[in-house]
């Protein structure tokens, strides 16, 4: 089914929603024609809500041809407006929005809701402007204060409408209404699950590398390992992955990368362990931008100089997810052909490859499953995201083996116990981070001049804003204890309370 996008933040979880009732769906672009839509041939269409009022010019507005394609549609909030106003009803500018829970009071019949939901009850609304007409054929079958119109329906048409947000889960019985509306109304059968995704997938990356040789970039990453796991099931040994151990990784993770694809799943794998070319690099740098870029660049040459080997590969593995095809503006489904200064793992200026992208079509939480899934273990199905540049953006000043090692015995034990405390999935990112202060101390009958660990922990959904994680103080105390005890030359630990804006995540 097809959710089309009026530039809400709730169409990617309008999606979400409809994969969590096992249909598959895709976002698409408000201004898609009927034409393309009869192509795709959907069961069902979803209008998101959007932040414009109709009313405005330039507002996005649906090809009206659509409405007559005989597709079920169902609008949420600026769609169910835009049903109304498109279809010959009207929309009033509201006299004042309705933000929050509201209250909702049926009226007769209603095929959306059903008989099994109360009478009254409540629901999240997010409006300015009203329906309060609805367009002929149609039927009013809910209001709540301040939208006379909640919920209009046309059972003919096989157009539905409401005000309301079912998505969010503060509209208690939202699912009910998407399944009524999925299942019911539309009659999509709920059988999409991860299980036909990798037997769909593995078909498709077969039929596209035929019997080409393909190479991937691991990262250590959930994306990049679940997305090797995968394409190594549909050709074997036609697959190469390049690691290239930086040096600046956390603490085992080199160790556990090699032993999950070359021992456990054979995978050929080739480890460059380029640690002390980076540490020679890195002699002397300590702006944060010139540290960023003089890793970034060796990591491209190294990885050039790994493949350059593999002169037939024709094919670069990524583990592009769709949200990365959202936010670029790209979710045609047409494969393309980029270049290497366009790829996150880096590629010789000169070479093409032609892109495999297995995870393009789902969401962070769908590619945990399928990682685990594929027999991927929990360390690497739920790893915490880490930047590209390692440990070197959490070290503020020069970056030597001898700071790495500190930094890596204390950021295990930060992330050790978070893990223990069973805060992991609930917390985006716990770490260690190291300052180039010293502050005076007093250990045993001496005095200390050591350096601070400071451990920056946050919640988030998607890295763009992030919150500071409210870790109990208990916790607090075991990790400064341990980190001042069992961690050479640190004699301080600081929290840092930040949240983003105005601090960012990382510290350089
Ligand atoms: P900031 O520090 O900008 O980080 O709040 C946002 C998210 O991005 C991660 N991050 C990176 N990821 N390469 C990456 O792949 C990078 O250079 C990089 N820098 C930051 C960071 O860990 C956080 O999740």
């Amino acid at each position: 089914m097809l959710v089309v996008d009026f530039g809400a933040q709730y169409a990617q979880l309008i999606a979400r929603r409809v994969r969590e009732l096992q249909v598959f769906s895709r976002i698409v672009p408000h201004h898609i024609s009927a034409t393309e839509i009869a192509e795709i041939a959907p069961a069902a269409i979803i209008l998101s809500g959007g932040p414009k009022s109709v009313h405005v010019d330039g507002a996005p507005t649906l090809d009206p041809a659509i409405y007559d394609l005989g597709v079920p549609i169902l609008g949420i909030c600026y769609g169910a407006q835009l049903i109304a106003q498109q279809l010959g009803g009207t929309v009033s500018r509201g006299s004042r929005g309705e933000y929050g829970r509201a209250v909702l009071t049926r009226r007769g019949d209603s095929s959306v809701f059903g008989a099994s939901i109360p009478e009254v009850h409540d629901v999240w609304m997010s409006h300015f402007d009203a329906i309060t007409e609805v367009p002929d054929g149609f039927r009013c079958s809910a209001s709540t204060p301040d939208a006379p119109v909640a919920v209009l329906e046309d059972d003919k048409r096989k157009i539905w409408g409401v005000q309301f947000h079912p998505e969010v889960v503060h509209s208690p019985y939202g699912m009910q209404v998407l399944k009524t509306f999925l299942h019911d109304l539309a009659g999509c059968e709920p059988a999409w699950r991860m299980s036909s995704v990798i037997v769909d997938q593995i078909e498709r990356i077969r039929a596209q590398v035929g019997d080409g040789r393909a190479i991937c970039g691991l990262s250590g990453g959930v994306d990049s390992s679940v997305a090797a796991a995968l394409v190594h099931q549909a050709i074997g040994h036609q697959l190469t992955c390049v690691y290239v151990d930086t040096g600046l990784m956390r603490k085992g993770e080199s160790e556990q990368v090699v032993e999950t694809f070359r021992r456990n799943m054979g995978i050929e794998l080739i480890h460059v362990d380029a640690g002390e070319r980076f540490f020679e690099r890195l002699a002397g740098v300590t702006e944060p931008e010139a540290k960023r870029k003089a890793i970034g660049e060796l990591f491209i040459r190294i990885f050039e100089e790994h493949t350059g080997g593999i002169t037939e590969a024709g094919y670069l593995v990524q583990g592009t997810l769709y949200p990365d095809l959202i936010e670029s503006g790209g979710t045609d489904g047409t494969a393309e052909v980029i270049k290497s200064h366009h790829n996150v793992g880096g590629l010789p200026d000169d070479m093409t490859l032609e892109l495999v992208e297995p995870l393009r079509d789902l969401f962070k939480d769908e590619v945990r499953a399928l990682g685990t899934e594929l027999g991927l273990p929990d360390e690497m199905v739920w790893r915490q995201p880490f930047p590209g540049p390692g440990l070197g953006v959490r070290i503020i000043g020069e970056v030597t083996p001898e700071r790495v090692a500190v930094l890596q015995e204390a950021d295990a034990i930060v992330r050790a116990e978070i893990a223990d405390a069973g805060l992991e999935r609930e917390i985006w990112q716990a770490f260690a981070v190291l300052p180039d202060i010293r502050s005076v101390g007093v250990m045993g009958d001496e005095r200390t001049y050591g350096h601070p660990i400071i451990i920056r922990a946050v919640t988030s959904d998607d890295a763009m804003t992030a919150d500071w994680a409210r870790l109990p103080y208990d916790l607090l105390e075991r990790m400064s204890q341990r980190i001042i005890n069992e961690v050479p030359g640190i004699n301080r630990v600081a929290y840092d309370i930040t949240s983003k804006p105005p601090g960012t995540i990382e510290w350089e």
